[in-house]
């Protein structure tokens, strides 16, 4: 049980990796068991050696859950994220006031925030009334119905089929760095039938009703050829200008991965007030903390623009700037990770904390909820807390020449 020797006698904190079923050939996923005394995470009742193996669980596992949290504070989950990067800010990666801007991707969600936790947003499905001192609380859960090109017909739908709405990492790609992580907490959970996701190959998956499907970056990296490997190593990614608007328009491939079709684009001139400081631009491929040798290809496929190559032996620079060309080239290379095993969608029960590693991970929204959103028993709520770095991720491969600011140089 790896985790379990890290530590003492004292039944302090430990984890076990989730089960074989679970986890298959993801690479994804451990259940962290808090110490003994300690029902409820309360970062002042962990050790230094408790938070030690926290780090551990996540780095090595890229998503932890601690069952049973019901009940735990708001305010421990920015604490929570913090002790993963303590360069975090404390400022939600989506921006302070970003609900209320209709611009903003979370505020499709109609997403509100805990009171007494400004960092902490709440997503889900239905509406609450009076819910911590918010009087009504719409939240919207949205489904691949609505982003993606040729969504599943109503018989695949009735069937029970689903698919990811859109893979993504936590962060609006302008202005603000990815947080490490993301903090989500089950509040309520929806009692639905479980769904089922179908692969290119004829796969198919079960998963809960609402899922949350994750890949890792670095299982990504190993299906990719040596040629493909040593490109992405190469490679620095600029994010389109205000990229949630530039692509507000546009719709995505069957897995929710790529914009298959150039046209629907928001033109630059008529994208909010931008800068290229502000523009997010970043290796292809990261280093991670507490994965020393293990490369990550972390790329948000349908907010892609440009792609810069170097030669590392001659320092000749490539650019790909056409939209489209970028696009095939990056769906070419991570649509791979799209089968059966590769996938760990967390079946959500009521009280989970789950924290999940958002540099070293894609994720996505699963299910229909939506359509069940009056039926009391079939409301979603969750908490999500993902709070901006301090820190821009870091390049694979290091040599003179990669930007590593975070952000596209002037
Ligand atoms: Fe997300």
């Amino acid at each position: 049980m790896p985790g379990r020797e890290d530590t003492t006698a004292q039944a302090g904190l430990w984890f076990e990796p989730l089960p074989a079923d679970a986890r298959q050939t993801s690479a994804i996923g451990a259940e962290v068991h808090l110490p003994a005394g300690v029902p409820v995470l309360d970062l002042a009742a962990l050790g230094e050696t408790d938070k030690d193996t926290l780090r551990k669980a996540l780095f090595e596992n890229q998503v932890i859950v601690i069952r049973n949290q019901n009940g735990v504070d708001p305010k421990v989950l920015p604490q929570l994220a913090r002790l993963f990067d303590p360069t975090a800010s404390d400022t939600h990666s989506a921006g302070e006031k970003a609900v209320s801007d209709p611009r903003n991707i979370l505020s499709a969600y109609k997403a509100g925030r805990v009171p007494e936790a400004p960092q902490v947003g709440i997503i889900g499905s239905g509406t609450f009334k009076d819910y911590r001192g918010i009087k009504e609380l719409e939240v919207i859960h949205l489904d691949h119905t609505t982003f993606h090109e040729s969504p599943l017909p109503q018989e695949d739908l009735d069937a029970g089929y689903t698919r990811p709405y859109r893979w993504h990492m936590d962060t609006p790609f302008y202005e603000r760095l990815p947080g490490e992580v993301t903090i989500l907490h089950a509040v309520q959970v929806p009692q639905l039938p479980d769904q089922k996701l179908k692969f290119p190959d004829g796969a198919e998956q079960e998963i809960a009703a609402g899922a949350t499907a994750f890949f890792s970056g670095a299982r990504a990296f190993e299906l990719l050829t040596p040629e493909e490997q040593e490109f992405a190593l190469n490679t620095t990614v600029t994010y389109a200008p205000q990229a949630y608007e530039y692509i507000r328009h546009c719709k995505s491939s069957a897995d929710g991965m790529t914009i298959p079709t150039i046209g629907k684009e928001t033109a630059i001139a008529d994208l909010s007030e931008w800068s290229w400081d502000k523009v997010a631009e970043h290796p292809m491929v990261w280093r991670n903390p507490g994965n020393p040798d293990r490369p990550f290809l972390q790329v948000h496929g349908c907010c892609v623009f440009k792609l810069t190559t170097r030669n590392p032996a001659t320092g000749e620079v490539t650019v790909m700037d056409d939209v489209e060309q970028v696009r095939a080239t990056v769906y070419k290379m991570q649509r791979r990770i799209w089968a059966a095993g590769n996938i760990y969608a967390h079946r959500w029960q009521q009280g989970d904390l789950v924290v999940f590693h958002n540099r070293g991970v894609m994720h996505s929204i699963t299910g229909q909820l939506a359509p069940h959103k009056h039926d009391e028993d079939k409301k979603r709520l969750l908490w999500q807390c993902t709070m901006t770095s301090g820190t821009a991720p870091k390049a694979f491969r290091k040599y003179p020449g990669v930007n590593e600011t975070g952000f596209a140089l002037a």
